[in-house]
């Protein structure tokens, strides 16, 4: 029995990462459709596609449980997936619960992609928890860009964090959720920019402790702790890059769907 994850590219892979920890002994099977990353900018009708084709590719290669590893799929397609899936759909959206606990200074920010912040399920996430606490926004696009390249601390990566981070600090921000997967691999540089008095929200560990609830629930068994890697772009290329991001070697394979 495996577990399957999804991300428009290699984002996903910090979820992963988080129930790997959790459940060493499943199998795992993760999808990169990088051949269509980055998903924020596309249309939602497009997203959804490629949710009902990445999912579908998943249960045909025995995925008993699917996890969108993906906040702006999930904002897509949540609900198409769960109606058409006859399996537990797992998604992500942003820790806005834990930063509106966390904060004293009454003001977050969330990074995500344009999709995910434009979204219904944002905007009905804002309504339900934000509680009078400021909400601001910044959407984040090329920083997906530079995880998806291995590209985690250089000059460039820097130029780039710095630029949306700057607002921050004067809006006395005190929590910044990660509402994207990608983002996760740049914690380390996020944090050192904002300095110790911030807090960074990441929903990968509490989405991994939902997937061992429903693995549990739904007897989806543990395995020999295997790991398979698949892409809808080039193997070579994510075979090169996952080694950086999760500190595992492995082979990767073309996916079609
Ligand atoms: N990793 C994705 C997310 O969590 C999206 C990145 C993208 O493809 O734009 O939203």
């Amino acid at each position: 029995m495996t577990i399957g994850l999804y991300d428009s590219g290699l984002g996903g892979l910090s979820v992963l990462q988080a129930v790997r920890a959790l459940l060493p002994d499943h199998d795992l099977l993760y999808l990169a459709d990088t051949a269509y990353c980055p998903y924020g900018p596309r249309p939602i009708e497009q997203v959804r596609e490629r949710a009902r084709a990445c999912a579908g590719w998943l249960v045909n290669q025995g995925a008993s449980l699917v996890v969108v590893a993906c906040n702006t799929a999930t904002s897509a397609a949540i609900e198409t997936l769960r109606a058409e899936l006859p399996l537990p759909v797992v998604g992500m959206e942003p820790g806005l619960k834990p930063a509106i606990t966390a904060t004293r200074t009454r003001r977050i920010a969330v990074l995500a992609t344009g999709g995910t912040l434009t979204g219904n399920r944002f905007h009905h996430l804002v309504e339900r928890f934000a509680d009078g606490v400021e909400v601001q926004t910044v959407a984040c696009p090329a920083l997906v860009e530079q995880v998806e390249a291995g590209d985690l601390d250089s000059p460039r990566t820097r130029a780039i964090l710095a630029d949306y981070l700057a607002p921050l600090p004067a809006a006395q921000v005190d929590v910044v959720v990660l509402g994207c997967t990608h983002f996760p691999f740049l914690t380390p540089l996020i944090a050192e920019m904002l300095g110790p008095g911030v807090t960074i929200v990441d929903t990968g560990p509490a989405v991994a402790r939902q997937v061992a609830r429903l693995a549990a629930t739904h007897c989806v068994q543990p395995g020999v702790g295997g790991l398979r890697l698949a892409t809808t772009g080039d193997p070579n290329h994510m075979a090169r890059i996952v080694p950086q991001l999760v500190g595992v070697k492995a082979g990767v394979e073309q996916a079609v769907c």
